[in-house]
C-alpha cells in the first residue's frame, strides 16, 4: 500500500514540476482512446503496480491539462496541493459528511468554514450554507428554494436573469418544470450587466397579467466576460417586490478578496442565497462549491427528512446533519480541501493569487492593443478579457470564421489553450487568466503567438 501510495504521490509532484513543459490540451480523438481502453470486463485482476503504469502511459497524458499554467479557456483549474491531499485523507478515511454522527469534525469543519465564506459575504449571522458538487448543483438547488418559499400554490412563477445568465440557470428551470417556473431573461447593457430598469419593468408586466414573480438571479461574474450585474440597483428592485434573490458568483464571487473590485459587490450582503465555486478561482479540485444563504432554516424546511432507518442520527439542535440541508445522503468531505488550504495559506494569500488572476487579464488586455487588426471585445473583468482579430471590410461570417481557426491552431499548438464565445453575434477569442502558475511571459507569449497565428491563417485564407 505504502509504495504505491508513494508512488501514486510522486506522479502528481512530477506532474506539477513538469506542467510548463507539458502541451495543455489533449486532441485524442474518440477512436484512438476505443482502441486503447475498450475492454470485456475484466474477470481476473492485474498487479497493480503494473496498472499504474498503465495509467502513466495512457491515462494521464491523454487529458487537458486545466491546471496549466497557459490553459486560458473556459474557466482553468489550478488546484493546490493542500487540497489534493485533504481528498486524499477524506477518500482514504472514506469520511462520511452526511450526518453528525457520520465525523463530527467533518460536521463541525463544513460550519467554520460555512461561516468564513458567508462572513466574507457579510450575511447575517441567520446565514448557513453547505458544500455541493458544481455550480450547476448550488443554483438549481437556490431555484429550489425560490419554488419552495415564493411560489404560491396553483400559480406559475416566473425567475428573472440575464442573457449572460450561465445555462445552468435555465437547466435548473426546465428540472423544476414549467408548471412551476418559468424563466424571463433580461437584456444586459453595453458592459453585459442585467439591464436593472428592463427588470424592474418585466416584473411589473408579468404582475399585471397575472403571474407571480418569485425570483432574481443576479450573476457575480459571468461566465463570457467577467461581468457583475449592478448588485445595488438589483438589491432595492428585490427589496421592493419581496421576490428570491439569488446571486450566481459561482466564477466571480471570490473577486470580493481583491480590496479594487469590492465596490461591485455591494448589495451581495441583501441576497438569499449566493452559488460559489471553490473549485473555480478559490484553486480547488473539482466538485468543491457551496450554496450560502441568507437563513439557514430555509435549507432545512425544503430537505429535512428521518426516515425510521436514519432515526439513530437524530440529533440536538446545535449539532446538524448536512444531509438535511441539501440533496445527498451520502456525502464526501468536501469542506476539507478549502479547510486545510485556506489553514495552509491563510485568506491574505488567497486574496493576492486572485488579484493576480485580475492583473493577468489586464496585462493581456494591454498586449491586445499593442498589436493592429485586434480589438478588444470586453475589457478585462475579473480576470476575462475577450477580443477579436478583425479587418476593414471583412464580413462578420469572415471574422467569425478566422477567429475560430486561429483559437483552434493555437489549441493545435499545445502551446496555449483560448476558448471562444459569442458575444452579440461576434465570435470573439476568450482568455481567463485565473491561474497563480501563470507568468506575465506566459501571457506576453501567448498573445504574441496569437497575432502571429492571426497572420498566418489570414495569409492562407488571401491564397485560397
Ligand atoms: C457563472 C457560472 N455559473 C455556474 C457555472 C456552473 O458551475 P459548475 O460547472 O461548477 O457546475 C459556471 C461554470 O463555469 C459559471 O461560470
Amino acid at each position: 500500500m505504502r509504495q504505491l501510495g508513494y508512488r501514486a504521490v510522486d506522479i502528481i509532484v512530477d506532474h506539477t514540476a513538469h506542467l510548463n513543459d507539458k502541451k495543455v490540451g489533449s486532441l485524442s480523438t474518440r477512436e484512438e482512446m476505443e482502441a486503447v481502453f475498450r475492454e470485456a470486463i475484466p474477470k481476473e485482476g492485474m498487479d497493480p503496480n503494473a496498472l499504474l503504469g498503465f495509467v502513466e502511459k495512457e491515462v494521464l497524458p491523454n487529458i487537458t491539462h486545466l491546471d496549466h499554467p497557459r490553459f486560458f479557456a473556459f474557466v482553468p483549474g489550478p488546484s493546490n496541493y493542500m487540497s489534493v491531499l485533504a481528498e486524499l485523507l477524506a477518500v482514504g478515511f472514506n469520511i462520511f459528511s452526511g450526518d453528525w454522527l457520520g465525523a463530527p469534525a467533518a460536521a463541525q469543519i463544513e460550519l467554520v468554514v460555512i461561516k468564513w465564506l458567508t462572513d466574507l459575504f457579510q450575511l447575517p449571522e441567520s446565514a448557513g450554507g453547505l458544500f455541493v458538487s458544481g455550480g450547476s448543483m448550488a443554483n438549481l438547488m437556490a431555484l429550489i428554494l425560490a419554488v419552495h418559499h415564493k411560489k404560491q400554490p396553483g400559480k406559475v412563477g416566473v425567475a428573472y436573469c440575464s442573457d449572460q445568465t450561465h445555462s445552468c440557470i435555465e437547466r435548473a428551470v426546465r428540472i423544476l418544470g414549467k408548471e412551476r417556473v418559468e424563466l424571463r431573461v433580461i437584456d444586459t447593457d453595453e458592459r453585459f450587466s442585467m439591464k436593472a430598469e428592463q427588470l424592474s419593468r418585466a416584473i411589473q408586466d408579468d404582475k399585471e397579467k397575472g403571474r407571480q414573480p418569485i425570483a432574481i438571479v443576479a450573476n457575480a461574474g459571468t461566465t463570457n466576460t467577467g461581468a457583475v450585474d449592478d448588485l445595488k440597483r438589483i438589491a432595492e428592485i428585490r427589496e421592493a417586490e419581496n421576490l428570491w434573490w439569488h446571486i450566481d458568483g459561482a466564477y466571480g464571487g471570490v473577486g470580493i478578496l481583491d480590496e479594487r473590485q469590492r465596490a461591485l459587490y455591494t448589495g451581495i450582503e441583501q441576497a438569499d442565497s449566493i452559488a460559489i465555486d471553490p473549485h473555480k478561482w478559490w484553486f480547488q479540485p473539482h466538485e468543491t462549491a457551496c450554496l450560502l444563504v441568507r437563513d439557514q432554516s430555509r435549507l432545512r424546511d425544503v430537505f429535512y427528512m428521518m426516515p425510521e432507518y436514519l432515526k439513530d442520527v437524530e440529533v440536538s439542535e446545535e449539532e446538524v446533519n448536512y444531509s438535511n440541508y441539501g440533496i445527498q445522503l451520502t456525502r464526501g468531505f468536501r469542506a476539507f480541501k478549502l479547510w486545510m488550504s485556506l489553514k495552509t495559506f491563510g485568506l491574505d494569500n488567497f486574496a493576492l493569487a486572485v488579484k493576480r488572476g485580475v492583473g493577468l487579464a489586464e496585462l493581456a488586455e494591454r498586449e491586445i492593443r499593442k498589436y493592429a487588426g485586434w480589438e478588444v471585445v470586453s475589457p478585462a473583468s475579473l480576470g476575462i478579457v475577450t477580443f477579436q482579430f478583425q479587418k476593414p471590410g471583412w464580413s462578420r461570417e469572415k471574422a467569425n470564421q478566422l477567429n475560430q481557426a486561429i483559437m483552434d491552431t493555437m489549441l493545435k499548438s499545445g502551446f496555449a489553450m483560448l476558448s471562444s464565445t459569442t458575444l452579440q453575434g461576434r465570435r470573439v477569442l476568450r482568455l481567463c487568466a485565473i491561474n497563480p502558475r501563470t507568468t506575465e511571459e506566459d501571457i506576453k507569449e501567448a498573445i504574441n503567438q496569437l497575432n502571429r497565428i492571426a497572420k498566418t491563417v489570414e495569409h492562407a485564407t488571401q491564397h485560397a
